[in-house]
C-alpha cells in the first residue's frame, strides 16, 4: 500500500494494550518511522530521579523540565532513546522509572516541553510516522488521518507485560497497571481519554499480527 507523504498515524491506549508491537509492526509494514512517546516521559523521569529531585514533587519537577536534552530515534525496527547523550533505551524500564514516570507525566510543564519535542519530530519527519501514547489523538496530533485507540483486559495486559519484562509476578504486575491506569485516567493535563475520530480496538482476543492487519486496514479506509 502507498500511504502519502506525511501520514501521521495516532495509536494510543493504556500500557500493555499492545501498542508498541503494533506500532512498530504497522511503521515497518508501510515503511514509516516511529515514536514511542512514553519512552520520552520514561527519559525525563530517569534524568529527574538522577538529578535528585523529588518525581512527587510537581514544583520541583516543573523547575528543571528544560534542563534534560532527549533525543528520540525512530526507526521502527531499532528505535533509540538519549539523554544528555547517553543511550537510556534499557534504564528507563527499570521498576524506579516505572513506579515515579505517572506523577511526573501529571506535571504540566512536563507535558508542554514533551509535547513540543514530539510535534517538532513529526513535522521534521516528511515520509510518515506512527505516534504511540496516550494523547497523540487528543492533544498532539489532532489532526491525524488515522487514529487508534488499543484497550485489553487487564489480565491479558498484565500476561503481556509479566512476559516481556522476563516473566516478573504477573499479580503485581497486573497491580501496577491499574494503578498507573488510574493516574494516567484521572490527572488534569492530558489524561488518557478515547481521541474523538479515534478507532477502538479491543485487541485481547487477537495476535498481534492480526492487530497489525486490522491497523494496516484501517489506513488504508481512511487515506485517498
Ligand atoms: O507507554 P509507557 O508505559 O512506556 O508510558 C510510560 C508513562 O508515560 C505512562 O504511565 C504515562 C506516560 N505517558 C503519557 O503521559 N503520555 C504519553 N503520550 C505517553 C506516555
Amino acid at each position: 500500500m502507498s500511504v502519502p507523504p506525511g501520514l501521521v498515524i495516532a495509536i494510543d491506549g493504556p500500557s500493555g494494550s499492545g501498542k508498541s508491537s503494533t506500532s512498530r509492526g504497522v511503521a515497518d509494514r508501510l515503511g514509516l518511522r516511529y515514536l514511542d512517546t512514553g519512552a520520552m516521559y520514561r527519559a525525563m523521569t530517569w534524568w529527574m530521579l538522577r538529578a535528585g529531585v523529588d518525581p512527587t514533587d510537581p514544583l520541583a519537577v516543573a523547575a528543571r523540565v528544560g534542563d534534560p536534552l532527549i533525543e528520540s530515534g525512530t526507526d521502527p525496527l531499532g528505535p533509540t532513546i538519549a539523554v544528555d547523550g547517553f543511550d537510556v533505551a534499557l534504564d528507563i524500564r527499570s521498576d524506579e522509572v516505572t513506579r515515579a514516570v505517572s506523577p511526573v507525566s501529571a506535571v504540566p510543564e512536563v507535558r508542554a516541553r514533551l509535547v513540543g519535542l514530539q510535534r517538532a519530530i513529526i513535522e521534521a519527519t516528511k515520509g510518515g510516522i506512527v505516534v504511540e501514547g496516550r494523547d497523540i489523538g487528543s492533544v498532539v496530533a489532532p489532526d491525524a488521518p488515522v487514529k487508534v485507540y488499543l484497550t485489553a483486559d487487564p489480565s491479558a495486559r498484565a500476561l503481556r507485560r509479566a512476559a516481556e519484562e522476563g516473566g516478573s509476578d504477573v499479580a503485581a504486575t497486573e497491580e501496577s497497571l491499574l494503578a498507573r491506569d488510574r493516574i494516567d485516567s484521572g490527572r488534569a493535563t492530558s489524561p488518557l481519554v478515547m481521541a474523538e475520530g479515534a478507532v477502538h480496538v479491543d485487541t485481547t482476543p487477537y495476535t498481534l499480527d492480526e492487530v497489525i492487519d486490522l491497523v494496516v486496514g484501517l489506513v488504508g479506509e481512511s487515506v485517498p
